[in-house]
């Protein structure tokens, strides 16, 4: 009952605008501390996973998590929520309770900790402490599918409003956390000077995730037993997490699973079930003109 009357309370107080910071739509719970998350003191073997919204944080904070920790403390697995494995940085709850706290009061290492910002918000110390960082893009049709789904149940995201007013303004750059491609771009051009940073597909994750597994630990320097690598490779498809507890937020005080659950449909192309022909035909002639410059090709553009 009292879940229930939070979330009724909840969905009548969601925050309405977004206001522009620095040139991004955001909220206050991602920007309140701004100064405290810019201060934050990156330790040099923490890793920083990095995503727009929906474009598989949680799949991949798991699995590094598993990677990291699978082994040597498996209670973790059993008793805590990923959520609090993995703090959210610039998520402010209130004083304190914020993903800077959470971070700071981390004695295990490395420190995984997940932000959606984009590539000019991070705070320096990640840069000047050389942290590695992982970085996650999804195809901006299903990116933005599941975002609108997203920000229908979980009460603390601004209304999405119908799909054809949130169509547009993903197109416009106008939703939580900006635009889609300057998201992935930015990430992208920094890449290309930074050798800390291991850049991923969701597709690629979906089409052999064993394969994407290897490559991260080529990344981080790990090295995996056959067995091991089976065991996390079966542990994190989408079946298995939907059913996790500790990973498919069920434990969330925020998210209403009556109007969608967290873990979707986990699929590439749902996409399909969304878009009228006609909005295909205008975000394909919008994404064309958008990265016609880009260096950044989604393999499944090709
Ligand atoms: P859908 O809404 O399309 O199902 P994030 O963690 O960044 O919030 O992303 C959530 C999206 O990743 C959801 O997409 C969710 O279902 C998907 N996802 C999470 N774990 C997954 C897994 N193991 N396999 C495939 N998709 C997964």
């Amino acid at each position: 009952f009292k879940s229930v009357c939070n979330l009724t309370i909840l969905s009548k107080m969601r925050p309405l605008v977004l206001f522009d910071f620095h040139g991004v739509p955001m909220i206050q719970r991602f920007t309140t501390n701004w100064e405290k998350i810019q201060n934050f003191q990156a330790r040099p073997d923490d890793i920083l996973i990095a995503t727009y919204p929906k474009a598989g944080t949680t799949w991949v904070s798991y699995i590094l998590d598993l990677l990291y920790f699978g082994q040597t403390s498996p209670e973790r697995q059993t008793s805590i929520p990923l959520s609090e494995r993995v703090p959210f940085l610039e998520l402010t709850v209130s004083p304190t309770n914020s993903g800077v706290d959470k971070a700071e009061n981390i004695t295990t290492s490395p420190r995984l900790i997940k932000t959606h910002f984009p590539v000019q918000f991070v705070p320096k110390s990640f840069w000047e402490q050389n942290c590695k960082i992982i970085y996650v893009a999804r195809n901006a049709k299903d990116n933005m599918v599941s975002f609108f789904h997203f920000d229908r149940m979980a009460l603390t995201q601004p209304d999405p409003g119908d799909w054809s007013s949130y169509f547009k303004r993903f197109l416009e750059g106008k939703l939580l956390y900006g635009s889609w491609y300057d998201h992935v771009n930015g990430w992208w051009k920094k890449k290309q000077t930074d050798n800390k940073i291991h850049y991923m597909f969701y597709e690629d994750m979906i089409e052999d995730t064993g394969h994407e597994i290897d490559k991260l630990c080529g990344f981080l320097g790990l090295s995996l037993s056959v067995e091991e690598k089976k065991r996390i490779s079966g542990g994190v498809q989408f079946d298995n997490m939907k059913r996790n507890n500790m990973v498919n937020y069920s434990t969330s005080q925020v998210m209403d699973f009556k109007i969608s659950p967290f873990m979707r449909k986990g699929k590439v192309g749902d996409w399909k079930n969304h878009f009228t022909v006609a909005q295909n035909e205008e975000f394909d002639e919008d994404y064309k003109q958008t990265m016609k410059n880009s260096p950044l090709k989604f393999h499944w553009e090709v």
